[in-house]
């Protein structure tokens, strides 16, 4: 029996993809979600997991880098996914896990990322400037906001009577199916020998 790679899951918010993500991986061999760590008392994500018996804490000072390094390799961290986790990732965090930080970002970047635009924002400057097709970006964590190299963008239309809610639910659809895929593409190319690919 190959090693588990352990996948820790970050997230501020209600938590969908990361909840889509430990359901995909629960009966896989090698890949494991070994937990959740939220810098928000009170986000959703933490209900869901308690739910689903994934062990979860709390990141007291989420611009304390050795802290989550720490606090990752305690949790016997591979793969770091954030999944809707709004706060920077320290450079000691990125020194640690180069190559190995995975983001989910609402657009097709390099449009509509960096500071400041997350959530329904990202939404509502798409509608603003009238586009005709939005998307979302899967992509490595550096230090910047949303720079990183790009593993996979899948785009998504914009439809004529689109409110940013919609528009959110319908890129959030797509997020759901191509998060964990990408994961376990990726960690097909950094662990070959223990997911089996030659
Ligand atoms: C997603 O739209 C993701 O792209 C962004 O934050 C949102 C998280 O949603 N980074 P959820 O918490 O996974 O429901």
């Amino acid at each position: 029996m190959p090693p588990h790679v352990h996948l820790t899951l970050l997230a501020s918010g209600s938590g969908s993809n990361a909840q889509v993500i430990w359901t995909h991986f629960a009966a896989h061999p090698v890949l494991r979600v070994g937990g959740v760590l939220t810098n928000k008392p009170d986000a959703g994500v933490i209900g869901k997991a308690e739910a689903a018996g994934i062990p979860w804490a709390l990141i007291g000072s989420p611009a304390d880098g050795p802290a989550l390094v720490a606090q990752l390799a305690a949790l016997g961290t591979d793969l770091v996914v954030l999944a809707g986790y709004l706060k920077r990732i320290p450079p000691e965090v990125v020194a640690a896990y180069t190559g190995r930080i995975l983001n989910i970002h609402p657009s097709l970047l390099p449009h509509y990322g960096g500071k400041g635009m997350y959530g329904r924002r990202v939404h509502e400057a798409v509608l603003a400037a009238g586009e005709a097709e939005t998307g979302l970006t899967i992509h490595l964590v550096d230090e910047q906001y949303d720079t990183g190299s790009i593993l996979r963008q899948v785009r998504v239309p914009v439809l004529p009577h689109d409110t940013p809610d919609t528009l959110a639910q319908r890129v959030l659809r797509e997020e759901h199916r191509h998060y964990a895929p990408t994961i376990a593409e990726l960690a097909a190319r950094l662990w070959p020998e223990r997911l089996g690919t030659p």
